[in-house]
């Protein structure tokens, strides 16, 4: 049988059900509460939970890190680079030595066609819960933060215009794993999805198929435009972010002609005045400031970037709290 909570993989959300991420965000908003109220919270004393990153990171790393410690566990950091990975260690050995030493394996790796792969393997030989700290095709952790501060913030998530959209950016050739895990959950939340890019940065189209039927069973809607205005237009929410032409050009180069002619992709005063008065501007972060969005934006009245990183330490913790369990 598979497991409800405890030992339960991490991955994507879209193998977790509707009831199970409720209860995710039930905890996250008790521990929240708690944490503000300067409340002990140690269910996870003197567990340990393996933090391995292959890529940077402010928001994910911080928040599992001292998220575990607010448990009364211990998080581990492992850069990858100092690992025996990098002389070519594999999945399976590097699951199965981690899970005799602790309570949770968790994993940053976003190469193109290799970061899920690798969670997989993990997952098939670890015998702890396996945890997707963003890979190449998921970030379920900011999803469900996303999706947390959504819900704080409009109440409601049923028929909420939500727009994702393309942003220009040269900082580095994001992953598409933010746009992809956002369209997926949102339409299962009955919200009206809206996915606007330029021609080039389309997403998998599996994902567009999986996004439409998860609106079917679930009362919300999923579209896509090429037409930013058309995104931005009476929009309760707009989350417009950078991600590279991953599926139709796999060179790591950040700049490229595609990217250069969509260079008016950037999040305005102007375009914010189609949406609703009293829309909210979301984004992962880090922001390309300038690029992808005004500062005016950014720091204006409409966003709720920083209650949306806050909730990462929030809803991190639910996670670690309902799946790391007794070995
Ligand atoms: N949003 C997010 O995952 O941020 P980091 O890359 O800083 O972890």
């Amino acid at each position: 049988m598979k497991p409800k909570f405890k030992g339960k993989h991490f991955i994507t959300l879209q193998e977790w059900e509707n009831s199970q991420i409720d209860t995710l965000l039930d905890v996250s908003k008790t521990l929240k509460e708690k944490f503000l109220n300067n409340e002990i919270t140690n269910y996870l004393e003197n567990k340990t939970a393996f933090l391995m990153f292959f890529e940077q990171s402010t928001r994910t790393r911080n928040s599992m890190e001292a998220g575990i410690a607010q448990l009364g566990g211990h998080g581990n950091f492992l850069d990858t680079s100092t690992m025996q990975i990098s002389h070519g260690e594999k999945a399976k050995d590097t699951a199965i030595i981690l899970s005799s030493y602790g309570h949770a394996i968790a994993c940053r790796n976003c190469f193109w066609g290799i970061g899920n792969q690798f969670l997989r393997d993990m997952a098939q030989h670890a015998t702890v819960p396996v945890m997707n700290l963003q890979c190449d095709l998921y970030h379920p952790m900011q999803a469900l933060a996303d999706l947390m501060t959504i819900q704080e913030v409009k109440k409601t998530t049923k028929n909420l215009k939500v727009s994702i959209i393309w942003a220009y950016a040269t900082s580095h050739k994001k992953p598409i794993s933010v746009p992809l895990s956002q369209s997926l959950l949102f339409p299962r939340y009955a919200m009206d999805v809206t996915l606007a890019h330029p021609k080039g940065y389309e997403l998998p189209k599996w994902v567009i198929k999986q996004a439409k039927d998860n609106a079917l069973k679930n009362g919300g809607s999923f579209r896509v435009t090429n037409n930013q205005e058309e995104a931005y237009k009476d929009a309760d929410v707009v989350i417009p972010k950078n991600w590279g032409s991953w599926v139709s050009n796999q060179s790591k180069d950040v700049l490229d002609d595609t990217l250069e002619s969509n260079r008016h992709w950037k999040c305005t005063q102007k375009l914010m005045a189609l949406a609703n008065d009293t829309v909210a501007y979301m984004h992962a972060l880090p922001a390309d400031r300038g690029n992808e969005v005004e500062d005016m934006v950014i720091d204006g009245q409409h966003s709720i970037v920083y209650q949306e990183a806050e909730n990462r330490l929030h809803t991190a913790k639910a996670v670690m709290a309902m799946t790391i369990g007794n070995k």
